[in-house]
């Protein structure tokens, strides 16, 4: 039986993958794009009308933590898909530092077993490098494979063994998959709980310098320059880091990288209580520990390399590091607070005060979002044309909401940006030709009643 069509009226389609970039109509029936533009609308339709929206496809994450198996107070993959829906995702990869890990073809079975239950967009499962995350012998990267892992990552750990990310690489070759490298020189990290800076000697907090990313971003560029295969840096942080990637990337090596919408838009400082996005700001305490996050938040001028290398093409993509946790886990105090930011539900928004400052253009950062991370995995991307599967993000640049992490569909309220206005919000994201999440009933992040003051 054909499913109710819908027709997206008069927005914006803003397709980077195609250099699409028109005011149209949209009709999806049966889970696929039917026409643009014009065509027969059929009696039973229901119609959004989207003047002065923006339609791109669908959002992709290759960087999440979905907390299936074992970690499900803190999040699971029905409350976690939900989420980065409302974030205008329609496709993410979840980490596999889960409890037990996702090293054998088995989990990955069992998260996509779940996925099918209960995810609400696509959930391709990343599976570990190592078995258990231990870092001593590799995990069964053949069989996770063939089961449907897109990439592999000891993520939340490094790969301290050298020789084991060796292999790693080569056997990653054979699959034709990414290594996404979580870098971290454990001997230089030991104890850092923020990012190590004059902040820190303040505060009194242990640092993590930025060579603890560096040396493991070089040693793991030569290593990809050895075995000729590809490296993935996850959630980059440094400028040292950007330059080592861009170095290496000039000489043909095949490392790609991502950065956080975090590190792009907060800084140390944020650790001392700062909290400035665009022109909104929002008292918070020291120490809060919704800063704490691996990599940290970094020095201003850090997060200026970042976005510099995101234009230039030295990184790819943008992907969240949703990190979810339980209330318990960051009530604590700094040093024993979990690492770890709830960001997919924010990610749009935080973004667009780059784009509302003049930093960068929203073309870019749509195909930040887009076609850039699904180039990574090689997985993901559907574009806005005719016979193409609906999957959809609907998006006001320029309407006002303020983050209350209260009203997250993510179980993890751990965002330092409670309380903080972001301009641009998504309003619907359509997966599979339904709408999955719809900002109408979305009362919490209602806009911002405004004032004549
Ligand atoms: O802050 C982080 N949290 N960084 C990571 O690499 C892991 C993540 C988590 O799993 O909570």
């Amino acid at each position: 039986m054909t499913d109710k069509s819908l027709l997206i009226k008069d927005a914006r389609l803003l397709d980077p993958g195609q250099s699409l970039d028109k005011v149209a109509d949209v009709l999806i029936t049966d889970g696929e794009i039917k026409w643009i533009g014009k065509g027969q609308t059929p009696a039973n339709v229901e119609t959004i009308n989207a003047a002065g929206l923006i339609l791109t496809p669908g959002f992709i994450d290759i960087h999440c933590h979905l907390r299936e198996p074992g970690l499900e107070y803190k999040e699971n993959i029905s409350t976690g898909t939900r989420a980065a829906a409302r974030g205008g995702f329609t496709t993410v990869c979840c980490m596999p530092n889960t409890s037990p890990p996702v090293d054998s073809k088995s989990l990955v079975e069992y998260v996509l077993r779940r996925a099918a239950a209960e995810a609400v967009i696509r959930v391709l499962p990343i599976g570990c490098i190592s078995k258990a995350q231990q870092g001593k012998e590799l995990a069964e990267m053949g069989g996770m494979a063939s089961a449907g892992a897109v990439a592999f990552s000891d993520d939340g750990k490094p790969v301290a063994n050298a020789n084991l990310m060796r292999q790693a690489l080569s056997y990653s070759l054979t699959l034709n998959m990414p290594i996404i490298d979580h870098c971290e020189d454990p001997a230089l990290f030991e104890g850092g709980l923020m990012n190590e800076s004059p902040t820190s000697y303040r505060l009194g907090l242990k640092g993590i310098p930025s060579a603890a990313e560096e040396t493991m971003v070089g040693r793991d560029i030569a290593l990809a320059a050895l075995t000729g295969a590809h490296v993935h840096i996850a959630h980059i942080s440094t400028a040292g880091s950007v330059d080592l990637v861009r170095n290496a990337k000039a000489k043909g090596v095949r490392v790609t990288a991502e950065v956080t919408p975090h590190h792009l838009l907060m800084t140390d400082d944020w650790v001392t209580g700062v909290r400035i996005i665009g022109g909104s700001s929002a008292t918070a305490n020291p120490y809060d520990t919704s800063t704490k996050v691996n990599p940290p938040l970094r020095a201003k001028s850090d997060a200026a390399a970042l976005l510099e290398a995101l234009k230039d093409g030295t990184i790819d993509c943008i992907a969240t590091d949703h990190a979810p946790h339980d209330v318990v886990d960051k009530s604590q105090e700094y040093d024993h607070a979990s690492f770890g930011i709830s960001g997919i539900e924010t990610a749009f928004g935080l973004l667009m005060a780059l784009v509302h400052t003049g930093k960068l253009d929203i073309k870019t950062l749509v195909e930040k979002l887009t076609v850039a991370p699904a180039k990574v995995i090689g997985h993901g991307y559907k574009g806005i044309k005719a016979g193409a599967p609906a999957e959809l993000t609907l998006l006001n640049p320029d309407e006002e909401w303020t983050v209350d992490v209260n009203s997250f569909l993510s179980k993890g309220k751990n965002s330092p940006l409670n309380g903080i206005i972001l301009k641009g919000k998504v309003k619907a994201t359509i997966y599979d030709g339904k709408i999955v999440y719809s900002d109408v009933n979305d009362a919490a992040t209602a806009p911002r009643k405004k004032t004549n003051a």
